[in-house]
C-alpha cells in the first residue's frame, strides 16, 4: 500500500460514524419542563429529524446535545462516549442555526476557517481545508465575500461549511433553512441531502416543517408537548400513526367522533355521531362505548353518485383543482367537516356549492384513536 493511500484510509477510519444515543433527557427552565424523558438514536451516519410543533422541545434536545445547556436528567452518549459530561468544544460537534450566526466583519473564507483558526491549524492547512469546503457548498468563487454581500441561501451554505470545517462527529442543524423561502428551502434541501450523502456524518436536524423532515430524514422522532410520540420512517408515521397528534401532524386527517359500538377480533364498529356506522380494521382494543375519533386522509374519501349501506351524505362546501388533484371541502349532515381529495382526470367533475354528494371512505385505513380529553364525546362515561 502506498502512504498516500494509508493516509487516506487512516482518515477514513478516522471519520468512520459513530451513533447518538440519547436517554431520557428532561430538562426545566425554572419550573417548568420543556423536555420530558426524551429517548432516541441516531444511527452511525443516518440523518433523524425531530419534528414537532413550535414551542415542543426540538431546541432544547439540541441544545442539551450540544452542550449549549445542561440538563438535569439523562444521558447523551456518541459511540463509546459520554457526550453530556464532556465540555461543549470538545464534542466534535458541527451545528447550524436557523439566523446564520456568521461573523459579519469575516470574509466567507475567514468565517469558515474560524473553528481552524481556534483549533490551532497550521496557516497553510487551514487554507487548503476551508477551500475543499467552499468547493463541497459551492460557493469557491466567494471566498472573499463579506456576509452582507451573499443571499441568504449563500449564507446557510456558509454556516454549513463552518460547521464541518473541523470535521465534526455529529451535525446539529436547527431549522436551518427556517429563514428562507420556499423555492430556496428545496434546492437547499437537496443540496444538504448530497453533501450528506457524501461526507455519511451522523446528522440530527430539527424542523418543524413535516415536509422538510420527511424529505431529509430517513427516521423522523415526532415531539409534542416535551414527549416523543412516535420514532419511525416518514412513510410508516403517515401511515401508521400512533396518536391522534400525529395523524393529524403529518399530513392531514379527517376526523369523524362516534362512540365504539362493537369490538371484535379484527375489527371494531364506530357509530359516528353523524348516525352512520364505519367498520374499521382494528388496531388496538377499545371497549364498547369508548368515545373516539375515526380518522381519515383526504385521499381516502371520494364522491360516488349513488347511495348504498356504506356511503354518507355530505354537501359540497367549495371544490378547488389543485394541479393534479381536485380537492373537495364537504359538511356532514351533524356539520362536521371533510375533505376529500382525488387525483383530477378528464372525466371528473368538480362539486357546487350547496349540491349533495355521497362520500365513500377507504375504511381500510382509517384508524381509531381515543376522544381527546376535553372534547364533546369525551365527556360522556367511558365503561
Ligand atoms: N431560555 C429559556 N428560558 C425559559 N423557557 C424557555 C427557554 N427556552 C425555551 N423555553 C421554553 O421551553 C419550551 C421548549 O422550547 P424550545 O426547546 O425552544 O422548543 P422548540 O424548539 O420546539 O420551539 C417552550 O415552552 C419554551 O417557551
Ligand atoms: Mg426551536
Amino acid at each position: 500500500m502506498t502512504d498516500q493511500a494509508l493516509a487516506v484510509d487512516q482518515q477514513a477510519m478516522e471519520t468512520q460514524p459513530q451513533g447518538l444515543v440519547v436517554n431520557s433527557l428532561t430538562h426545566r427552565y425554572g419550573t417548568a419542563l420543556a423536555i420530558d424523558r426524551i429517548t432516541f438514536d441516531v444511527r452511525p451516519g443516518e440523518v433523524v429529524a425531530l419534528l414537532g410543533p413550535s414551542g415542543c422541545g426540538k431546541s432544547t434536545v439540541l441544545r442539551s446535545i450540544a452542550g449549549l445547556i445542561k440538563p438535569q436528567e439523562g444521558t447523551i452518549t456518541m459511540g463509546a462516549q459520554r457526550l453530556d459530561t464532556m465540555p461543549a468544544r470538545t464534542r466534535g460537534i458541527g451545528m447550524v442555526f436557523q439566523n446564520y450566526a456568521l461573523f459579519p466583519h469575516l470574509t466567507v473564507e475567514e468565517n469558515v476557517g474560524y473553528p481552524l483558526t481556534c483549533q490551532g491549524l497550521p496557516r497553510s492547512e487551514r487554507r487548503q481545508r476551508v477551500a475543499e469546503l467552499l468547493t463541497l457548498v459551492r460557493l469557491d468563487t466567494m471566498a472573499r465575500r463579506l456576509p452582507r454581500e451573499q443571499s441568504g441561501g449563500q449564507q446557510q451554505r456558509v454556516a454549513v461549511a463552518r460547521a464541518l470545517a473541523a470535521r465534526p462527529n455529529l451535525l446539529l442543524l436547527d431549522e436551518p433553512f427556517g429563514a428562507l423561502d420556499r423555492a430556496l428551502r428545496f434546492d437547499l434541501q437537496v443540496e444538504m441531502l448530497r453533501l450528506q450523502r457524501s461526507l455519511g456524518i451522523t446528522t440530527l436536524i430539527v424542523t418543524h416543517d413535516q415536509e422538510e423532515a420527511q424529505s431529509l430524514a430517513g427516521r423522523l422522532v415526532l415531539m409534542n408537548k416535551g414527549r416523543v410520540e412516535q420514532i419511525d420512517t416518514p412513510t410508516a408515521v403517515y401511515d401508521a400513526p400512533k396518536s391522534l397528534f400525529v395523524n393529524s401532524f403529518i399530513g392531514q386527517a379527517n376526523q369523524l367522533p362516534g362512540i365504539i359500538q362493537s369490538a371484535g377480533a379484527d375489527h371494531s364498529i364506530v357509530r359516528l355521531a353523524v348516525g352512520q356506522k364505519i367498520k374499521v380494521p382494528r388496531q388496538v382494543e377499545f371497549v364498547v362505548d369508548a368515545p373516539v375519533v375515526v380518522t381519515c386522509r383526504p385521499e381516502d374519501v371520494t364522491l360516488v353518485s349513488g347511495a348504498n349501506a356504506t356511503t354518507l351524505p355530505a354537501r359540497v362546501s367549495v371544490a378547488i383543482a389543485l394541479g393534479p388533484t381536485l380537492v373537495h371541502e364537504l359538511t356532514l349532515a351533524d356539520g362536521t367537516e371533510i375533505r376529500a381529495s382525488q387525483m383530477r382526470d378528464q372525466s371528473m367533475r368538480p362539486g357546487k356549492p350547496g349540491e349533495a354528494v355521497f362520500l365513500s371512505i377507504d375504511t381500510a385505513r382509517c384508524h381509531i384513536f381515543p376522544a381527546p380529553a376535553g372534547s364533546s364525546l369525551s365527556s360522556s362515561p367511558s365503561h
